[in-house]
């Protein structure tokens, strides 16, 4: 067995280590500082403790990103040289975000261990590549993100950080080949294994959902389905379960395989980056004249969504709102009932409305998919969603883009159960526009105004806070733009008190709430690497389902100039729109 010596390399701390809302990101530039990721993975490891490293078991792996095959060296170097047992990675490196918490939940070693956490090598939708973004982050033994309480303490230990140990060495593993390689270090047996990156996530999607109902779907010529992995690690899971399992065409598959730099694109599934799926669909520019029925994206980790049916965009506020009210007939997993569902602040209403109708518990979180985790540890909650394309359920503890389309193939196989030998198709559009007439609709959009001056970010948010003590003057401001706009009702920051723990998480968003149930709600991105992103979320609620088929910029035109005006935009900031629009 190659034997390996313990090196203490001093180290002294590097400015601006605070994990943002999903872990540390930054450009590929930052990371390959001297030190700079080693100083990271020595504070994670300090703060979980050393008694709690010593031992364990850990996964090691992400989207395959640029720069992902030297942090995942070098993190196998200090797992060693920090006493942990064995390390377990996803063959060349590849996992899901959604993998991995599967992974850490659910797979058992041939010895019979179980992981105690992961370090996730991601900047889930930002771009990769030599010029652009890596991140990394640490899960916890449930399979969620680190609480606050853990990168807190990760941040203060990389303002005090002397030295980081590590095992220099230790030779390369070769992280292409599936196997085991065993070293021995001064704590005793330290072990790499790779492993098939998918099969642990197959099996746990075959115990969700009848795959034999979504594969007579998938294989009926009525039916006609793309999925675009925008070049990212979820063509993996992509071609094992649609194309593999379900029966989908190989032809379906846009942008499956896995690129160190996602092709040059931005792997964010939304209208503006997932150009080539948005246009297939027939909506964009360039629309395709004969698009599929079904259309599905990926974000650069997998762990996030963009649902499409022909030539139609289904807001991933209506999405989560519609699997809850389809799961428990349509879905295995949820057949005996929901214990709740749940939404991040800014996300629309939609969901509400479904909780009330079926008598769920229901849960208003701040954003950041951590703030679910409680809830569903503690048994409160099944199904739960964000604005933000995340989609997921307490089968894992990460959202879950492949899980978001299976559970709409799985509807919609539901639904045209006896429409596969020749009859009419229930579509997306159908199934939304039924759920819009029963429930009433959400008009939705998101502005965001990407990499502005962050001291003009913050003054803008100041002055929104600022203007919240006066309400009349709010309601004359909003007059004096539009008459046709309601009264604002009562403003705030949004503040969140954990139902399970207690704990209390400040200043989560600048919402203004309006008579008629409209709001505007104003927050910076916890999740950009560069300067500041403002993020305006405007929602309109129609009941009269009369009124429900408006185009949505259409029918929030007023709101939206409302919300320009109010927060003085184009003053802060000098832009007079903003970059994307959701
Ligand atoms: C990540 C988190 C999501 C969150 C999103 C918000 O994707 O996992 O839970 O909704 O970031 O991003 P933002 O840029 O708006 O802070
Ligand atoms: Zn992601």
């Amino acid at each position: 067995m190659v034997t390996f010596k313990v090196t203490r390399v001093q180290s002294a701390p590097i400015d601006g280590q605070k994990p943002g809302t999903s872990g540390l990101r930054k450009k590929v530039k930052v990371f390959t500082q001297p030190h700079y990721l080693h100083n990271f993975v020595q504070s994670t490891f300090n703060a979980l403790s050393a008694e709690k490293v010593r031992g364990s078991t850990l996964v090691v792996s992400g989207d395959g990103r640029y720069y992902s095959k030297d942090a995942i060296q070098n993190i196998i170097k200090m797992s060693a040289a920090n006493g942990v047992r064995r390390i377990w990675v996803g063959q060349n490196g590849l996992l899901s975000t959604p993998a991995v918490s599967a992974v850490v939940r659910e797979r058992v070693g041939a010895d019979g261990s179980k992981a105690n956490g992961a370090f996730i090598l991601t900047a889930s939708h930002n771009p990769g590549g030599p010029n652009e973004d890596f991140g990394i982050k640490y899960n916890m033994e449930n399979g969620g993100p680190a609480p606050e309480g853990i990168t807190d303490k990760i941040y203060e230990n990389t303002k005090t950080i002397k030295e980081y140990l590590i095992a220099e060495d230790l030779p390369e593993v070769d992280i292409s080949a599936i196997g085991i390689s065993n070293f021995s270090g001064p704590e005793g047996q330290f072990d790499v294994e790779v492993f098939d990156a998918a099969s642990d996530y197959v099996k746990l999607m075959k115990s969700i959902f009848d795959f034999q109902l979504i594969q007579k779907l998938l294989t009926s010529p009525q039916f006609t389905f793309c999925y675009d992995a925008l070049s990212g690690v979820a063509g993996a899971y992509a071609k094992r379960i649609f194309v593999e399992e379900l029966g989908a065409k190989e032809s379906s598959l846009l942008n499956c395989v896995p690129k160190e730099d996602f092709g040059g694109g931005h792997p964010d599934p939304n209208l503006t980056y997932a150009k080539e799926l948005v246009s297939r669909m027939g909506l964009g520019k360039n629309p395709n004249s004969d698009p599929p029925e079904f259309g599905a994206a990926a974000d650069g980790d997998a762990d996030r969504n963009m649902i499409l049916g022909k030539r139609f965009f289904v807001t991933p506020s209506d999405s989560v709102a519609i699997i809850a009210a389809n799961a428990v007939q349509a879905i295995p997993y949820f057949s005996s009932g929901l214990k709740g569902v749940a939404r991040s602040m800014p996300t629309s209403a939609a969901l509400d409305v479904v909780a009330k109708h079926l008598n769920l518990k229901f849960f208003e979180v701040p954003t950041g998919w951590k703030f679910f985790g409680n809830l569903m540890d503690a048994g409160l909650c099944s199904i739960c969603g964000e604005e933000s394309f995340g989609t997921g359920s307490d089968h894992i503890r990460e959202k879950d883009g492949i899980w978001a389309v299976l559970a709409w193939l799985s509807i919609l196989a539901y639904k045209n159960k006896d429409n596969l030998n020749g009859g009419k198709l229930v579509t997306v559009e159908d199934i939304v526009k039924q759920h819009w007439a029963t429930f009433g609709r959400h008009y939705y959009t998101r502005y965001d105004y990407e990499n502005v001056d962050a001291g003009a970010a913050k003054e803008l948010m100041a002055y929104l806070v600022k203007m919240q003590s006066s309400i009349g003057e709010v309601n004359k401001i909003i007059k004096g733009v539009r008459s046709d706009v309601s009264n604002v009702a009562n403003a705030d920051e949004f503040e969140y008190k954990d139902p399970v723990d207690g704990s209390i998480s400040k200043h989560q968003g600048i919402r203004y709430l309006f008579e008629d149930g409209s709001r505007l709600v104003f927050r910076l991105s916890g999740t950009g690497s560069e300067g500041a992103t403002i993020r305006l979320y405007i929602e309109q609620y129609e009941k009269d389902s009369s009124k429900t088929g408006r185009d949505s910029q259409e029918a929030l035109a007023p709101l939206v100039e409302v919300a320009l005006k109010l927060s003085k935009m184009q003053e802060f900031t000098g832009r007079s729109a903003p970059t994307v629009i959701t």
